[in-house]
């Protein structure tokens, strides 16, 4: 079965990633293969991201997010153009090669100021990755032209009716067309999902996997859904690391070329959640560059790992990391090589 999907994926059907997904006899082999499919295409070779949340103020009301705009309990908390900017520069001098600018859905910051971000931060020679939300379509052709090179925005899950139990006034179809659009406008477009949501099962995980696959997503976050006690969700259960590694192995065979961060939820939920993942298959990881007090006040769900005083920590952690577990920290800019033909 790992066989056909590494080479057959197109052959593949939901029933047969639910399969694996349910058994877990097959893990060792499908870890294993991930990771040889990921040092075959990617090499030992792992990509630094800096993220800067600049703000936690959102519009949207997402039932599992601690930044919902219904928490009366953040503290809401905006950083001003120039104080993202000077941070950009502290992660383009660290020799970090993307910045990552994160924030809910915040209207506040409009295309002009985002437009300026992007400008003054594209001559630190960086990639830089916008992860602002849904926002227009003519709003993602300016920053384009303007240099950003790519955007995250998860799909969370692609199971349609959970997609809607979710979000209130949004929908899956929405969210694929955004999707869609930044793929069209050049983008390097990442989606992604979270696992163990309440009412998710293994065909909607499945659907998870086929959905990346069928978009030719150029990266894939995935990270385990962590209860947050502020939310609807505050006592539904944690996602699993193992069925989260899992994800993480299954997307790499699907899309051996894409970039898979071992994201800082993984990290979360278990000690070495992120280095477990860097074996399975993931190859990018993101240091926060976040500065304090901001950082504790992203709080998307409860015991986000580095919330501490030494706010730019996280760069020298994450690279000694990534070579605890074997591996190199890449000084590429990262872009997804394509592997244009698969043996
Ligand atoms: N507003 C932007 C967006 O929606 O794309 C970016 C920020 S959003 C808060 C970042 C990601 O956090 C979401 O895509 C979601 O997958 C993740 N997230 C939110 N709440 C979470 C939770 N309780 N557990 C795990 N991940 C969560
Ligand atoms: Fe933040 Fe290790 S990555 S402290």
């Amino acid at each position: 079965m790992i066989e056909k999907i590494v080479h057959h994926p197109e052959k593949v059907t939901l029933e047969e990633i639910a399969w694996i997904l349910a058994n877990d006899e097959l893990n060792e082999q499908l870890f294993a293969v991930a990771d040889e499919v990921r040092r075959k295409y990617l090499g030992k070779e792992v990509y630094l991201r800096g993220i800067i949340e600049f703000s936690n103020y959102c519009r949207n009301d997402c039932l599992y997010c601690g930044i919902r705009s219904s928490n009366k309990n953040v503290k809401r908390y905006r950083m001003s153009v120039e104080e993202i900017v000077e941070r950009a520069r502290l992660i383009a001098q660290m020799g970090i090669k993307t910045v990552v600018l994160q924030s809910g859905e915040d209207p506040y910051y409009t295309r002009e100021m985002i437009g300026e971000m992007v400008t003054r931060i594209k001559k630190f020679n960086v990639a830089i990755t916008l992860s602002v939300g849904e926002r227009e379509f003519d709003e993602y052709a300016y920053w384009k032209e303007l240099g950003a090179d790519r955007y995250l925005m998860r799909h969370e899950t692609a199971d349609e009716e959970l997609y809607r139990k979710l979000h209130p006034n949004d929908s899956f179809e929405n969210r694929k067309a955004h999707l869609l659009k930044l793929k069209q406008l050049g983008y390097e477009t990442g989606a992604g999902s979270m696992v163990g949501l309440p009412g998710q099962d293994d065909f909607s995980l499945a659907k998870d996997v086929l959905f990346v696959y069928q978009l030719d997503a150029d990266m894939v976050g995935i990270g385990p859904f962590i209860p947050h006690p502020d939310t609807p969700l505050a006592e539904c259960k944690a996602g699993e690391l193992t069925k989260t590694l899992k994800l993480i192995a299954l997307t790499r065979l699907f899309l051996p070329d894409a970039n898979i961060p071992a994201t800082t939820a993984l990290g979360t939920i278990h000690p070495f959640g992120r280095q477990l993942a860097l074996k399975c298959g993931a190859n990018v990881i993101m240091p926060n560059f976040t500065p304090s007090p901001y950082r504790a006040q992203y709080a998307l769900y409860p015991n986000k790992i580095c919330i501490f005083e030494n706010d730019v920590a996280c760069g020298e952690c994450t690279k000694n990391l990534v070579r605890s577990v074997g591996y190199e920290v890449s000084e590429d800019f990262g872009y997804r090589r394509k592997a244009h033909e698969r043996t």
